[in-house]
């Protein structure tokens, strides 16, 4: 299998479902997760991205998710980015879905995207006071203070992500789920090793789907997928649009 037989597959299919994970971010500059530089290897994510953590300590929870903020306000989308957003306005059949809390499938333009694991850009009252139960967006940069107080019930506020131990939202999970009923199904610059993300990908092998992977690096997924194409995200789907894209 090349990329050749990729884009033969992209050029013929009506559905295509897309997963991406931090990879598809590295080249904008935002560490990945793990991997040689992931974020992870220098904070422990226990301490940090679960609920424990925030109650423990949610000033340092949120001054690490303020660091995050600013690095990805300084960054831009890369090709990537631009690439997918392009056939999620332009692929009628076309699904996105991230793992990425960063926004930046949102700035290139991507339409119709499931966000499995929330967005920095949002928060939620922690007490979940009824006002305050659902994520909003505050893009302050800075925050006025940390933790930044809910302004329904003055209790704290918390990131609108998913932290570790948290269950997704079931909607979002759905809709994800439904996604995988594709011909092509591509995973992108992620470790797959966070479920359910990385389950997606297996079940759209079982429902027939052809299934492709972008990432630099071997994963848990690499031996499950029909081709496993190595490579920057921004540089192998900037050749496989080339082709596929011509004859759409
Ligand atoms: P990871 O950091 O686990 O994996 C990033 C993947 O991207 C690795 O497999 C790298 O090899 C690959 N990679 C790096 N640069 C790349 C590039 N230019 N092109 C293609 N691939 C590249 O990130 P995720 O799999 O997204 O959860 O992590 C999953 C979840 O774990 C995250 O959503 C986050 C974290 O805990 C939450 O925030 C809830």
């Amino acid at each position: 299998m090349t990329l050749d037989d990729v884009r033969q597959r992209l050029r013929d299919a009506r559905r295509v479902t897309a997963l991406t994970g931090a990879g598809v971010s590295a080249a904008s500059g935002i560490p990945t997760f793990r991997g040689a530089d992931g974020l992870w290897r220098n904070f422990r994510a226990e301490t940090l991205a679960t609920p424990g953590a925030f109650a423990k300590d949610p000033r340092l929870v949120w001054e690490w998710y303020e660091w995050r903020r600013q690095l990805i306000a300084a960054a831009k989308p890369n090709p990537a980015h631009e690439l997918l957003a392009r056939w999620t306005r332009e692929r009628a059949g076309f699904t996105l879905i991230t793992q990425n809390v960063d926004g930046l499938h949102e700035r290139a333009g991507a339409d119709r995207l499931v966000r499995l694991h929330g967005s920095i850009w949002h928060v939620r009252c922690w007490n979940r006071c009824g006002a305050g139960d659902r994520d909003w967006r505050d893009d302050r940069l800075p925050l006025p203070s940390l933790p930044p107080p809910c302004p329904h019930c003055g209790g704290l506020l918390r990131p609108g992500v998913v932290w570790f131990g948290e269950s997704l939202d079931p909607d979002v999970v759905s809709a994800a789920t439904a996604a995988t009923a594709c011909d092509v199904f591509l995973t992108i610059g992620t470790s797959a090793v966070v479920y359910p993300a990385a389950g997606l990908v297996h079940e759209a092998k079982r429902r027939g789907a052809f299934t492709v992977e972008i990432n630099t690096e071997t994963t848990e997924a690499s031996s499950a997928v029909d081709v496993a194409l190595r490579g920057k995200a921004e540089e192998v789907l900037a050749q496989l649009a080339r082709s596929a894209d011509s004859e759409v």
